[in-house]
């Protein structure tokens, strides 16, 4: 039994990888399992919100009461993501999906041949955009979270990281060996400075990470 903090509250997440194609058979993708998006998702519900999960290619069901929206690339997350916020006013936004940075700009509509063996393709890189940046930049955004993979330094990157992405709380992945496992540690930054969430199981983290959202929404 868990309390209904967010009760009645329409909450948007983003999880899993974002794919990119290069060919129809090939693509550059980022090493995300979506365990952490899908747990806050339910944990989100479990505490009586109204979950939409926009979520790139991951082999996890969808949580039980959360509908879900497929998506592929990380302009697909984007348009998803920028579609929902138009239809529903949201009241929170947790951006936990690693979504490319870049697209191939020259992907191939036929699959790339191997030809000789010193002709490789000349892949070209484009931009994508940061769906985070663009929902922090809305006016009267929702109550945005942000969340952040750094290899070292976390605690002074994390703050760093929280007043550039403009939201006011920021999630660090301790480590940076949490990809596809079950368990994760995590450091909150808000305006007041950090909190260290110790090692536990993605369920137990997304139960206290949502517990964190309810407390600072509560007024909202
Ligand atoms: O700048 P960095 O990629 O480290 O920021 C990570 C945060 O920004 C995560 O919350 C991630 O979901 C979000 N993000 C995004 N769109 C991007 C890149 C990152 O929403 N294109």
């Amino acid at each position: 039994f868990h309390a209904k903090t967010l009760a009645g509250k329409h909450v948007l997440i983003t999880a899993g990888p974002t794919f990119e194609p290069i060919d129809p058979v090939r693509g550059i993708t980022n090493l995300s399992s979506g365990k952490m998006g899908y747990a806050i998702a339910q944990a989100a519900w479990e505490a009586g919100a109204i979950v939409t999960l926009v979520s790139g290619p991951t082999a996890l069901e969808a949580p039980y009461g959360v509908r879900r929206i497929h998506v592929q690339t990380a302009q697909q997350m984007h348009d998803a993501v920028m579609a929902q916020l138009k239809q529903q006013k949201q009241e929170v936004f947790v951006a936990v999906a690693a979504v490319a940075d870049w697209r191939v700009a020259n992907a191939s509509e036929q699959k790339l041949k191997k030809t000789g063996d010193n002709d490789m393709p000349q892949l070209q890189f484009a931009q994508n955009p940061d769906i985070l940046a663009t929902v922090t930049a809305m006016p009267n955004p929702p109550y945005c979270v942000g969340f952040a993979a750094e290899s070292e330094n976390l605690l002074q990157y994390g703050s760093a990281k929280r007043q550039k992405k403009n939201v006011p709380l920021l999630v660090g992945n301790i480590g940076h060996n949490t990809f596809g496992k079950d368990d994760n540690e995590l450091v909150l930054f808000d305006v007041h400075g950090h909190t260290i969430l110790p090692r536990a199981d993605k369920q137990t983290l997304a139960l206290q990470l949502v517990a964190e959202i309810a407390l600072r929404t509560s007024l909202m």
